[in-house]
Protein backbone atom coordinates (compact mmCIF):
# COMPACT_ATOMS: atom_id res chain seq x y z
CA UNK A 1 0.00 0.00 0.00
CA UNK A 2 2.91 2.34 -0.64
CA UNK A 3 1.66 3.29 -4.10
CA UNK A 4 -0.75 6.19 -3.46
CA UNK A 5 -4.28 6.06 -5.59
CA UNK A 6 -6.83 8.56 -6.57
CA UNK A 7 -9.52 8.50 -4.80
CA UNK A 8 -12.39 9.97 -6.38
CA UNK A 9 -15.04 11.67 -3.93
CA UNK A 10 -18.31 11.61 -5.23
CA UNK A 11 -21.84 12.99 -4.08
CA UNK A 12 -24.28 10.30 -4.15
CA UNK A 13 -25.84 10.42 -6.98
CA UNK A 14 -27.36 7.65 -9.59
CA UNK A 15 -24.24 7.35 -11.82
CA UNK A 16 -22.13 7.66 -9.01
CA UNK A 17 -23.86 4.59 -7.29
CA UNK A 18 -24.12 2.78 -10.01
CA UNK A 19 -20.01 3.52 -10.97
CA UNK A 20 -19.32 2.56 -7.69
CA UNK A 21 -21.09 -0.38 -7.32
CA UNK A 22 -19.15 -1.80 -10.82
CA UNK A 23 -15.96 -0.85 -9.10
CA UNK A 24 -17.31 -3.13 -6.36
CA UNK A 25 -17.74 -5.46 -8.78
CA UNK A 26 -14.23 -5.53 -10.44
CA UNK A 27 -12.93 -5.91 -6.48
CA UNK A 28 -12.01 -2.06 -5.61
CA UNK A 29 -12.82 -0.55 -2.03
CA UNK A 30 -15.65 1.62 -1.89
CA UNK A 31 -16.26 3.97 1.03
CA UNK A 32 -19.80 4.08 1.32
CA UNK A 33 -22.22 6.02 4.21
CA UNK A 34 -24.71 3.65 6.25
CA UNK A 35 -27.10 5.09 8.54
CA UNK A 36 -24.55 4.54 11.89
CA UNK A 37 -21.35 5.55 10.42
CA UNK A 38 -19.40 4.97 6.77
CA UNK A 39 -17.89 1.88 6.17
CA UNK A 40 -15.42 1.22 3.90
CA UNK A 41 -16.88 -1.55 1.34
CA UNK A 42 -15.48 -4.99 -0.73
CA UNK A 43 -16.94 -7.29 -2.24
CA UNK A 44 -17.37 -9.95 0.41
CA UNK A 45 -17.27 -13.11 -2.20
CA UNK A 46 -13.62 -11.68 -3.51
CA UNK A 47 -10.74 -12.88 -0.87
CA UNK A 48 -8.25 -10.60 -2.92
CA UNK A 49 -10.63 -7.34 -2.32
CA UNK A 50 -10.98 -8.20 1.08
CA UNK A 51 -6.85 -8.25 1.59
CA UNK A 52 -6.92 -5.24 -0.01
CA UNK A 53 -9.69 -4.10 2.14
CA UNK A 54 -7.72 -5.07 5.44
CA UNK A 55 -4.32 -3.57 3.79
CA UNK A 56 -5.79 -0.02 3.32
CA UNK A 57 -7.27 0.15 7.05
CA UNK A 58 -4.01 -1.37 8.63
CA UNK A 59 -6.63 -3.51 10.49
CA UNK A 60 -5.12 -6.77 11.97
CA UNK A 61 -6.64 -9.95 9.62
CA UNK A 62 -7.84 -11.43 12.66
CA UNK A 63 -11.15 -9.01 12.79
CA UNK A 64 -14.10 -10.58 11.20
CA UNK A 65 -16.18 -7.91 8.98
CA UNK A 66 -19.96 -7.44 8.89
CA UNK A 67 -21.45 -8.46 5.70
CA UNK A 68 -24.01 -5.97 4.85
CA UNK A 69 -26.95 -7.39 3.03
CA UNK A 70 -30.06 -5.82 0.85
CA UNK A 71 -32.73 -7.52 2.72
CA UNK A 72 -33.86 -10.83 5.13
CA UNK A 73 -33.73 -13.03 2.16
CA UNK A 74 -30.51 -12.17 0.87
CA UNK A 75 -29.19 -12.70 4.99
CA UNK A 76 -30.47 -16.02 5.05
CA UNK A 77 -28.19 -16.86 1.87
CA UNK A 78 -25.68 -16.65 4.53
CA UNK A 79 -26.61 -17.09 7.57
CA UNK A 80 -28.80 -19.56 9.85
CA UNK A 81 -31.70 -17.79 11.77
CA UNK A 82 -33.15 -19.21 15.16
CA UNK A 83 -36.59 -17.68 16.36
CA UNK A 84 -35.28 -14.65 18.42
CA UNK A 85 -32.99 -13.94 14.82
CA UNK A 86 -36.05 -13.87 12.95
CA UNK A 87 -37.84 -11.60 15.63
CA UNK A 88 -35.38 -8.90 15.73
CA UNK A 89 -34.63 -8.82 12.25
CA UNK A 90 -38.87 -8.36 11.16
CA UNK A 91 -38.27 -5.47 14.00
CA UNK A 92 -35.31 -3.79 13.65
CA UNK A 93 -34.26 -4.69 9.69
CA UNK A 94 -32.87 -2.02 8.06
CA UNK A 95 -31.35 -0.40 10.39
CA UNK A 96 -28.58 -0.27 13.16
CA UNK A 97 -28.67 -3.81 14.15
CA UNK A 98 -26.39 -6.44 13.62
CA UNK A 99 -26.93 -10.11 14.11
CA UNK A 100 -23.93 -12.88 14.87
CA UNK A 101 -25.28 -15.99 13.21
CA UNK A 102 -24.05 -19.48 12.60
CA UNK A 103 -22.96 -19.33 8.86
CA UNK A 104 -24.95 -21.12 6.09
CA UNK A 105 -23.28 -24.46 4.68
CA UNK A 106 -21.92 -22.82 1.13
CA UNK A 107 -22.17 -19.22 2.59
CA UNK A 108 -20.14 -17.22 -0.26
CA UNK A 109 -18.81 -14.76 1.89
CA UNK A 110 -14.63 -14.94 1.52
CA UNK A 111 -13.15 -17.12 4.78
CA UNK A 112 -10.84 -13.79 4.93
CA UNK A 113 -13.62 -11.70 6.00
CA UNK A 114 -15.21 -14.14 8.66
CA UNK A 115 -11.65 -14.52 10.22
CA UNK A 116 -12.32 -18.32 9.90
CA UNK A 117 -15.18 -18.29 12.52
CA UNK A 118 -17.99 -20.77 11.93
CA UNK A 119 -20.19 -17.32 12.73
CA UNK A 120 -21.11 -14.29 10.71
CA UNK A 121 -22.39 -10.71 11.57
CA UNK A 122 -25.24 -9.58 9.06
CA UNK A 123 -26.70 -5.98 8.86
CA UNK A 124 -29.16 -4.64 6.26
CA UNK A 125 -28.13 -0.76 6.75
CA UNK A 126 -30.72 1.53 6.10
CA UNK A 127 -29.59 4.56 4.11
CA UNK A 128 -30.50 4.95 0.63
CA UNK A 129 -26.97 5.11 -0.68
CA UNK A 130 -26.27 1.51 1.07
CA UNK A 131 -29.22 0.07 0.14
CA UNK A 132 -28.30 1.10 -3.95
CA UNK A 133 -25.38 -0.10 -3.87
CA UNK A 134 -26.12 -3.56 -2.57
CA UNK A 135 -28.79 -3.67 -5.25
CA UNK A 136 -26.68 -3.12 -7.69
CA UNK A 137 -23.93 -5.31 -7.02
CA UNK A 138 -26.46 -8.02 -5.83
CA UNK A 139 -24.03 -9.45 -3.59
CA UNK A 140 -22.97 -9.24 0.58
CA UNK A 141 -20.85 -6.43 0.72
CA UNK A 142 -18.10 -6.62 3.79
CA UNK A 143 -17.45 -2.94 5.29
CA UNK A 144 -15.80 -2.16 8.78
CA UNK A 145 -16.09 1.12 9.93
CA UNK A 146 -13.92 3.62 7.16
CA UNK A 147 -11.56 4.95 9.41
CA UNK A 148 -7.81 3.43 9.86
CA UNK A 149 -7.43 1.36 12.71
CA UNK A 150 -6.98 3.30 15.98
CA UNK A 151 -8.67 6.02 14.68
CA UNK A 152 -12.32 6.92 16.02
CA UNK A 153 -15.43 5.80 13.05
CA UNK A 154 -16.23 8.45 10.45
CA UNK A 155 -19.55 9.97 10.41
CA UNK A 156 -18.57 12.26 6.76
CA UNK A 157 -17.07 12.03 3.64
CA UNK A 158 -14.60 14.37 4.31
CA UNK A 159 -13.25 11.73 7.76
CA UNK A 160 -12.77 9.05 5.36
CA UNK A 161 -11.35 11.12 2.74
CA UNK A 162 -8.58 12.47 5.81
CA UNK A 163 -8.17 8.84 7.25
CA UNK A 164 -8.22 6.99 3.67
CA UNK A 165 -7.78 9.24 0.85
CA UNK A 166 -4.78 8.03 -1.46
CA UNK A 167 -5.91 4.16 -0.27
CA UNK A 168 -9.03 3.35 -1.49
CA UNK A 169 -11.26 3.63 -5.07
CA UNK A 170 -13.75 5.60 -3.83
CA UNK A 171 -15.99 7.86 -1.22
CA UNK A 172 -19.56 8.16 -1.88
CA UNK A 173 -20.66 11.25 -0.45
CA UNK A 174 -23.94 10.80 1.08
CA UNK A 175 -23.78 13.62 3.90
CA UNK A 176 -23.83 12.84 7.92
CA UNK A 177 -24.67 9.67 9.20
CA UNK A 178 -27.69 10.12 11.33
CA UNK A 179 -26.99 7.64 14.11
CA UNK A 180 -23.30 8.25 14.28
CA UNK A 181 -22.58 5.39 16.81
CA UNK A 182 -22.03 1.70 15.19
CA UNK A 183 -24.51 -0.49 14.96
CA UNK A 184 -25.50 -2.49 17.88
CA UNK A 185 -24.08 -6.02 17.53
CA UNK A 186 -26.40 -9.03 18.96
CA UNK A 187 -25.21 -12.53 19.19
CA UNK A 188 -28.17 -15.38 18.50
CA UNK A 189 -25.79 -18.45 18.93
CA UNK A 190 -27.43 -19.85 22.35
CA UNK A 191 -28.89 -17.22 24.54
CA UNK A 192 -29.08 -13.44 23.19
CA UNK A 193 -26.20 -11.90 23.86
CA UNK A 194 -25.07 -7.90 23.44
CA UNK A 195 -21.62 -8.42 22.18
CA UNK A 196 -21.24 -4.08 21.37
CA UNK A 197 -23.95 -1.65 22.50
CA UNK A 198 -24.83 0.81 19.46
CA UNK A 199 -26.84 2.63 17.29
CA UNK A 200 -29.95 0.59 18.62
CA UNK A 201 -30.64 0.82 22.42
CA UNK A 202 -30.24 -2.32 24.63
CA UNK A 203 -33.98 -1.43 25.81
CA UNK A 204 -35.78 -2.07 22.76
CA UNK A 205 -34.19 -5.20 21.92
CA UNK A 206 -35.10 -6.43 25.33
CA UNK A 207 -38.85 -5.69 24.53
CA UNK A 208 -39.00 -7.12 21.37
CA UNK A 209 -37.50 -10.68 22.97
CA UNK A 210 -39.73 -9.93 26.00
CA UNK A 211 -36.56 -11.00 28.21
CA UNK A 212 -32.86 -9.51 29.04
CA UNK A 213 -30.20 -9.85 26.87
CA UNK A 214 -27.22 -11.53 28.37
CA UNK A 215 -23.83 -9.75 28.86
CA UNK A 216 -20.78 -10.85 26.77
CA UNK A 217 -18.77 -13.81 28.47
CA UNK A 218 -15.67 -13.23 30.60
CA UNK A 219 -12.44 -12.76 28.24
CA UNK A 220 -14.03 -11.09 25.11
CA UNK A 221 -12.07 -7.76 25.52
CA UNK A 222 -8.77 -10.12 25.14
CA UNK A 223 -6.94 -10.14 22.14
CA UNK A 224 -6.80 -13.34 21.01
CA UNK A 225 -10.63 -14.69 22.41
CA UNK A 226 -12.07 -15.25 18.60
CA UNK A 227 -15.65 -14.21 19.96
CA UNK A 228 -15.90 -9.96 19.64
CA UNK A 229 -11.98 -9.06 18.66
CA UNK A 230 -13.55 -6.06 18.05
CA UNK A 231 -14.19 -5.62 22.08
CA UNK A 232 -10.50 -4.39 22.57
CA UNK A 233 -10.19 -2.03 25.28
CA UNK A 234 -8.28 0.48 22.91
CA UNK A 235 -10.38 0.15 20.03
CA UNK A 236 -10.93 4.27 19.41
CA UNK A 237 -8.16 6.03 20.13
CA UNK A 238 -7.55 9.76 19.80
CA UNK A 239 -4.29 11.52 20.41
CA UNK A 240 -5.13 13.29 23.41
CA UNK A 241 -6.09 11.76 26.57
CA UNK A 242 -9.38 11.83 27.76
CA UNK A 243 -10.54 12.10 31.22
CA UNK A 244 -13.90 11.09 32.35
CA UNK A 245 -17.03 11.98 33.94
CA UNK A 246 -15.41 15.18 34.77
CA UNK A 247 -16.84 17.64 37.10
CA UNK A 248 -14.30 20.43 36.50
CA UNK A 249 -12.31 21.53 33.98
CA UNK A 250 -8.30 22.18 34.07
CA UNK A 251 -6.45 24.38 32.99
CA UNK A 252 -5.05 23.54 29.34
CA UNK A 253 -7.83 21.13 28.59
CA UNK A 254 -10.64 20.65 26.05
CA UNK A 255 -14.08 19.93 27.19
CA UNK A 256 -16.75 17.83 26.09
CA UNK A 257 -19.91 18.96 27.56
CA UNK A 258 -23.47 17.69 27.91
CA UNK A 259 -26.66 19.42 28.79
CA UNK A 260 -26.30 23.00 30.00
CA UNK A 261 -25.08 22.68 33.31
CA UNK A 262 -21.35 23.34 32.43
CA UNK A 263 -18.77 22.70 34.88
CA UNK A 264 -16.30 25.11 37.00
CA UNK A 265 -13.03 25.66 34.53
CA UNK A 266 -15.06 26.25 31.33
CA UNK A 267 -14.77 29.21 30.20
CA UNK A 268 -10.52 28.57 30.72
CA UNK A 269 -10.93 25.47 28.29
CA UNK A 270 -8.74 25.52 25.03
CA UNK A 271 -11.78 24.74 23.03
CA UNK A 272 -15.14 23.38 24.41
CA UNK A 273 -17.85 21.60 21.83
CA UNK A 274 -21.46 20.46 23.42
CA UNK A 275 -22.34 17.00 22.29
CA UNK A 276 -26.31 17.98 23.02
CA UNK A 277 -27.30 21.62 25.02
CA UNK A 278 -30.20 20.13 25.42
CA UNK A 279 -29.31 16.91 26.75
CA UNK A 280 -30.70 14.60 23.98
CA UNK A 281 -28.62 11.12 23.31
CA UNK A 282 -29.54 10.99 20.13
CA UNK A 283 -28.29 13.91 19.08
CA UNK A 284 -25.27 13.12 21.36
CA UNK A 285 -24.79 10.00 19.67
CA UNK A 286 -25.05 11.59 16.36
CA UNK A 287 -21.98 14.43 17.18
CA UNK A 288 -20.02 11.72 18.87
CA UNK A 289 -16.86 10.47 17.11
CA UNK A 290 -17.44 14.59 14.78
CA UNK A 291 -16.60 16.10 18.26
CA UNK A 292 -14.30 13.92 19.12
CA UNK A 293 -12.42 14.64 15.80
CA UNK A 294 -12.35 18.28 16.34
CA UNK A 295 -10.89 18.46 19.81
CA UNK A 296 -8.43 16.08 19.06
CA UNK A 297 -6.08 19.10 17.68
CA UNK A 298 -2.38 18.88 17.88
CA UNK A 299 -2.81 21.81 20.77
CA UNK A 300 -5.02 19.65 23.04
CA UNK A 301 -3.18 17.09 25.34
CA UNK A 302 -6.57 16.16 27.28
CA UNK A 303 -10.33 16.15 27.04
CA UNK A 304 -12.40 16.19 29.67
CA UNK A 305 -15.74 14.65 29.32
CA UNK A 306 -18.96 15.61 31.57
CA UNK A 307 -20.93 12.58 32.21
CA UNK A 308 -23.53 10.98 30.22
CA UNK A 309 -26.21 9.61 31.41
CA UNK A 310 -25.99 5.36 30.82
CA UNK A 311 -29.73 4.46 29.42
CA UNK A 312 -30.87 4.26 25.85
CA UNK A 313 -28.25 5.24 23.45
CA UNK A 314 -26.08 6.21 26.73
CA UNK A 315 -24.90 3.10 26.66
CA UNK A 316 -23.24 3.22 23.76
CA UNK A 317 -22.00 6.68 23.88
CA UNK A 318 -20.27 5.86 26.97
CA UNK A 319 -18.81 2.47 26.13
CA UNK A 320 -17.29 4.53 23.03
CA UNK A 321 -15.76 7.27 25.75
CA UNK A 322 -14.81 4.59 27.81
CA UNK A 323 -12.62 2.60 25.14
CA UNK A 324 -11.03 5.77 23.93
CA UNK A 325 -9.62 6.37 27.37
CA UNK A 326 -8.33 3.34 27.78
CA UNK A 327 -4.53 3.22 27.84
CA UNK A 328 -3.09 2.32 24.39
CA UNK A 329 -1.58 -0.81 24.35
CA UNK A 330 0.06 -1.12 20.92
CA UNK A 331 -2.40 -3.33 19.47
CA UNK A 332 -5.25 -1.03 18.35
CA UNK A 333 -8.53 -2.39 16.67
CA UNK A 334 -10.51 -0.12 14.31
O1 LIG B 1 -22.43 0.34 12.18
C1 LIG B 1 -21.62 -0.53 11.91
O2 LIG B 1 -21.66 -1.67 12.39
C2 LIG B 1 -20.50 -0.16 10.92
C3 LIG B 1 -21.17 0.12 9.57
C4 LIG B 1 -20.18 0.39 8.48
O3 LIG B 1 -22.00 -0.96 9.21
N1 LIG B 1 -19.54 -1.19 10.81
C5 LIG B 1 -18.66 -1.49 11.81
O4 LIG B 1 -17.75 -2.49 11.48
O5 LIG B 1 -18.64 -0.92 12.88
P1 LIG B 1 -16.44 -2.77 12.31
O6 LIG B 1 -15.68 -3.78 11.49
O7 LIG B 1 -15.75 -1.51 12.63
O8 LIG B 1 -16.97 -3.48 13.60
C6 LIG B 1 -17.57 -4.77 13.47
C7 LIG B 1 -17.46 -5.53 14.74
C8 LIG B 1 -16.03 -5.86 15.11
O9 LIG B 1 -15.87 -5.54 16.48
C9 LIG B 1 -15.94 -7.37 14.91
O10 LIG B 1 -15.05 -7.98 15.79
C10 LIG B 1 -17.37 -7.80 15.16
O11 LIG B 1 -18.13 -6.79 14.57
N2 LIG B 1 -17.67 -9.07 14.50
C11 LIG B 1 -17.73 -9.33 13.19
N3 LIG B 1 -17.99 -10.63 12.95
C12 LIG B 1 -18.10 -11.22 14.16
C13 LIG B 1 -18.37 -12.55 14.59
N4 LIG B 1 -18.56 -13.55 13.74
N5 LIG B 1 -18.41 -12.78 15.92
C14 LIG B 1 -18.22 -11.78 16.81
N6 LIG B 1 -17.97 -10.49 16.46
C15 LIG B 1 -17.91 -10.23 15.16
MG1 LIG C 1 -14.64 0.04 13.48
Amino acid sequence: MNDKINTRLVSAEFVAIADAALCLANGGLVAFPTETVYGLGADATNGAAVARLYAAKGRPSFNPLIAHVFDLAAAKRLAVFDAAAEKLAAAFWPGPLTLVLKKRAGCPVADLATAGLDTIAVRVPQHPVALGLLGRLGRPIVAPSANRSGHVSPTTANHVMDDLGGRIDYVVDGGAASVGVESTIVACLDRPTLLRPGGLPRERIEAVLEGFLDDPPAGTVDPEAPMAPGMLESHYAPHARLRLDVDRVNPGEALLAFGTKLPPGTPDAVLVLNLSPGSDLVEAAANLFSDLRTLDRSDVTTIAVMPVPHEGLGEAINDRLARAAAPRDGSREG
